[in-house]
């Protein structure tokens, strides 16, 4: 297996070739979902952006398109979305044939007029995405600005109205713009959200819906998802987000923390992180999934070594797709985030072990795998740690912790393999996760180079790309102190 091949993900997507970072245009049609992303046709390093573009009949299996909307000499096509325009309001489709619609941020370059600015386009399919013409009144919304971009457009339909709604950022000022349309192509501004809680880099790659509480529809909240990079959780780029209300024109914020903006550790730790890993970056989520379900892509990388990872002749992949919902831990509304799971529930698995008392110290697992799901409860009772060895070999290892006073889970890949290819990758992450009636429960998916933890069904995600070599397959469980009982562990192997 050659170098590029020994970290190709086993379920996670990656382009057969060259460089891909951001998911674009996460959109829903006559079952299929389509993955478009930023991609470089040319090398693996990024340049030459593009959108690259795949397809899945259930966000498992994905097949790779041809390029959906290239560069040119005056514009790369930057982050943006897609939606499907049923009536037709934009007008480029027909009544009999609506046009899926792209709305992607112009990058002008070159000789262009508009060279320096970023300006939102359009783009549009009329055979379900195949094919793309770029609409030729492009841009259709332009702020004289350098740093707008990332446009996210849905439909609303709501009391103030029903119409589109764009949201995008000013990067650089940390803010979210809000624009709203009747055709997609004529947008007339309405407000600005931001600076608020995470302002440590710029804002990219915002989201904006609505999702009930517990299921409750008159309970709900709407989320605005803002990726930020760097001054993420986690060191360099992360996901934030915020709850509160959307009338149709502005978003008001539940959660931002007014205290100081000063931003030291322990402040940074009270905002919503959507991800306390390092390589949960830009995401975003589809539109038009059927029944309401809400569902989030994250490009499973960190702009601060994301030019560096050890794959050659392919560079990047995305996170699993994750199903997010809203509940209420402890009068406090949460966003949980269930991943849709490539493993399904084979008749046996891999590896179960039953209730039992765990003895102080490690325990190899009688079952070894770099391409697994591992479910594991634990009751840590009066023990100091309890935790899981990952893609363990002669020369390294990823320790998942939980420090069982301080209520804390640790993901530690500072010795998880080539760890040297940049300063800044070697890393231990770590996020409160609270016991639950005695109990700690963890899924972990584990793939060639990644490892993506779910605490206590998904309230707290840590995503952490690691590079071990192909042989690093063994896996164990550990306890530091007396009084651990493990309630099951499930391994799941491919
Ligand atoms: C986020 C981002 C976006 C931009 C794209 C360019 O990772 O910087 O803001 O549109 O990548 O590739």
């Amino acid at each position: 297996v050659s170098c590029a091949e020994q970290f190709r993900p086993a379920y996670h997507y990656t382009a057969e070739r060259n460089w891909l970072n951001d998911p674009n245009g996460l959109v829903y049609l006559n079952g299929t979902y389509h993955l478009f992303y930023q991609h470089n046709p040319l090398s693996a390093d990024w340049g030459n952006m593009s959108w690259g573009h795949a397809t899945s009949p259930d966000l498992i299996h994905w097949e790779e398109q041809p390029v959906a909307i290239p560069y040119d000499d005056d514009e790369a096509i930057f982050s943006g979305s897609a939606v499907f325009d049923q009536h037709n309001s934009s007008g480029l489709g027909t009544a009999a044939d609506p046009p899926l619609v792209a709305i992607y941020t112009s990058a002008y370059q070159g000789a262009s007029p508009l060279a320096g600015r970023q300006a939102q386009s359009l783009a549009y399919s009329l055979d379900e995405g195949r094919t793309w013409t770029k609409y030729h009144g492009n841009p259709v919304l332009d702020r004289a600005s350098a740093d707008f971009r990332d446009p996210k457009v849905f439909w609303y339909d709501g009391e103030a109205g029903s119409y589109w709604v764009m949201v995008a950022v000013e990067a650089v000022h940390r803010q979210v713009v809000l624009y709203k349309s009747a055709d997609l192509k004529a947008w007339e501004f309405l407000s600005t959200f931001g600076p608020a809680n995470a302002t440590g880099g710029v804002w990219e790659c915002p989201d904006l819906f609505e999702l009930p509480v517990d299921g409750n529809r008159r309970d709900s909240r709407w989320v605005l998802i803002v990726n930020i990079n760097p001054g993420g959780v986690a060191g360099g780029s992360a996901g934030q987000y915020f709850l509160g209300t959307f009338d149709g024109v502005a978003f008001r914020s539940e959660t931002t923390v007014t205290e100081g903006l000063q931003q030291d550790d322990g402040r940074m730790r009270e905002y919503n992180w959507l991800d306390w890993g390092r390589d949960y970056y830009a995401a975003v989520s589809f539109n038009n999934v059927p029944d309401g379900r809400r569902i989030m892509i994250g490009w499973m990388n960190n702009w601060d070594y994301a030019h560096q990872t050890p794959t050659g002749s392919w560079r990047s992949g995305m996170s699993l797709p994750r199903e997010v919902s809203l509940t209420r831990v402890e009068g406090k509304v949460v966003l949980r985030q269930e991943a849709i799971d490539p493993f399904g529930s084979p008749e046996v698995p891999g590896l179960r072990l039953g209730a039992q008392a765990l003895e102080p110290g490690t325990m190899e697992l009688p079952t070894s795998a770099s391409v697994a799901r591992i479910d594991a409860e634990f009751e840590p009772g009066g023990a100091k740690s309890v935790g899981l060895i990952l893609r363990a070999g002669a020369a390294g290892r990823t320790i998942l912790r939980y420090d069982v006073t301080e209520g804390i889970l640790r993901l530690d890949r500072r010795n998880s393999g080539d760890v040297r290819f940049h300063d800044a990758f070697p890393s231990a992450e770590s996020v409160a996760v609270p016991q639950k009636e005695g109990r700690l429960r963890l899924r972990i998916y584990l793939d060639r180079c990644s490892v993506e933890v779910f605490a206590q069904d998904g309230l707290a995600t840590m995503t952490d790309l690691v590079f071990p070599p192909a042989a690093a397959t063994a896996l164990a469980v550990f306890v530091e102190g007396d009084g651990a009982q493990l309630v099951a562990l499930d391994v799941v192997v491919r």
